[in-house]
């Protein structure tokens, strides 16, 4: 048993299920008859419907929810080039996990899933800022359009909590000073301009409708799993390979670096005990510029800067991200783990695990992330 499976339930049943969208009821009549499942259901017991379970950040919070109590969980994935069930591994095996393979974009079955369960987290989204500049439509699309479809069902569903999983990027360059969750939405990337209008929709559902929506804004997540398109593993799993890496501009933007686990430690604190209507920053202990990130990498794997070229700049790339998390550490958050604590585990993750991020980076489906290993991007 792995590190992360200790303590998980062991048995034997995962119900997988893949979903089309059915035509024929009329949306009054869906939301009539599932408000009364709705109620039956809450009042058995805790169950969450997490969105995007499958991809990096949502499985490891699907492991830590099945982890902490007795939760039920059920998966809703359309298992993008993002979405792995490998990710979920072992878990694939506990009876509180449902797994069902569909998209946000299908109203009917959202509000079947969503009727059935006291709390939503939603962390499915186009994600890859790169891949923005190609394909803003489909970003538009899953970040918006997806997350008021969700909130539409939670709002006619009267759901328990919905929280809602965005970004720092939000925010826009900080040339000084850090964040606070009043700070204005300043996006200059589609992908940011996407989660920043999903954050508005999420919002304003609070207001209008009263659905206790929650929103969080993390800082970069690295951890194991990620994909192999994002700056972390993209320079570790080319240089295990002795392959050359490349900075954007001088290397001189600067990030803020949160371990995954500390991200899903704020989101279930946010779950929890977050009040509705409310903003929470996570942020994480260690800012570096990416040319100080990619020092540390190579001194973890014990190669030089020989092998490290510097790329012209990226379009809109953001020299300053910055965030004041004060108000989630008052609900009790601290982040534990450092980069220089977490990165070597990181690293032995993808050298272990090549069968799990090389078919990744030959796969014809994903375009946009062979156009990375060119120019190098990452975020
Ligand atoms: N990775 C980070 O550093 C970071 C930082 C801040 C916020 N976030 C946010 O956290 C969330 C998760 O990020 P991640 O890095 O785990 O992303 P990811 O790309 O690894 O995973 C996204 C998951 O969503 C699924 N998905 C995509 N479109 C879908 C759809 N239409 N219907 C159902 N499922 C769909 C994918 O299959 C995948 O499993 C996102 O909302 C992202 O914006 C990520």
């Amino acid at each position: 048993m792995s590190n992360e499976s200790a303590g998980l339930c062991t048995a034997n049943t995962v119900a997988a299920e893949r979903h089309s969208s059915e035509v024929g009821h009329s949306r009054r009549r869906v939301g009539v008859v599932l408000t009364r499942t709705a109620r039956q259901a809450r009042a058995r017991s805790n169950r969450v419907l997490v969105t995007g379970g499958a991809g990096f950040i949502g499985s490891h919070f699907v492991r830590q929810l099945l982890a902490a109590d007795d939760s039920e969980v059920t998966v809703l994935d359309a298992f993008t080039y993002a979405g792995h069930r490998e990710n979920l591994g072992d878990l694939l095996s506990c009876p509180r996990l449902r797994l069902v393979e569909g998209n946000i974009l299908d109203g009917p079955l959202v509000e079947r899933l969503v009727a059935t369960h006291t709390a939503v987290v939603h962390l499915a989204a186009e994600s890859h800022v790169d891949r923005s500049f190609f394909e803003a439509g489909n970003f538009v699309t899953t970040n918006v359009l997806g997350t008021q479809i969700l909130l539409d069902a939670a709002m006619r569903c009267g759901i328990g909590k919905f929280v809602h999983v965005s970004t720092d990027e939000v925010y826009g360059p900080l040339l000084s000073g850090a964040a606070t969750e009043e700070y204005p939405l300043r996006p200059t990337v589609p992908y940011a301009a996407s989660k920043a209008a999903s954050d508005l929709i999420a919002m304003s559902y609070f207001h209008t409708y009263e659905v206790p929506v929650c929103i969080t804004r993390s800082s970069n997540n690295f951890g194991p799993r990620q994909h192999p398109e994002k700056i972390i593993p993209l320079f570790v799993t080319r240089l295990l390979k002795d392959e050359p890496i490349a900075l954007h501009g001088d290397g001189g933007h600067v990030r803020n670096w949160l371990h995954v686990q500390d991200n899903c430690a704020g989101l279930e604190l946010v779950l929890r005990r977050g009040e509705p209507g409310q903003i929470y920053n996570i942020g994480g202990g260690t800012d570096l510029t990416n040319k100080e990130l990619t020092g540390r990498i190579l001194a973890e794997l014990e190669t030089g800067w020989d092998r490290v070229r510097f790329a012209q700049d990226r379009r809109s790339n953001d020299r300053r991200y910055a965030m004041d998390w004060s108000k989630i550490a008052d609900l009790g958050y601290w982040p534990r783990r450092s980069l220089d604590d977490a990165l070597a585990e990181t690293i032995d993750w993808y050298r272990d695990n090549p069968d799990r991020w090389a078919p990744e980076q030959r796969n014809p489906a994903a375009p946009i992330a062979a156009v990375n290993l060119e120019t190098q991007a990452g975020e």
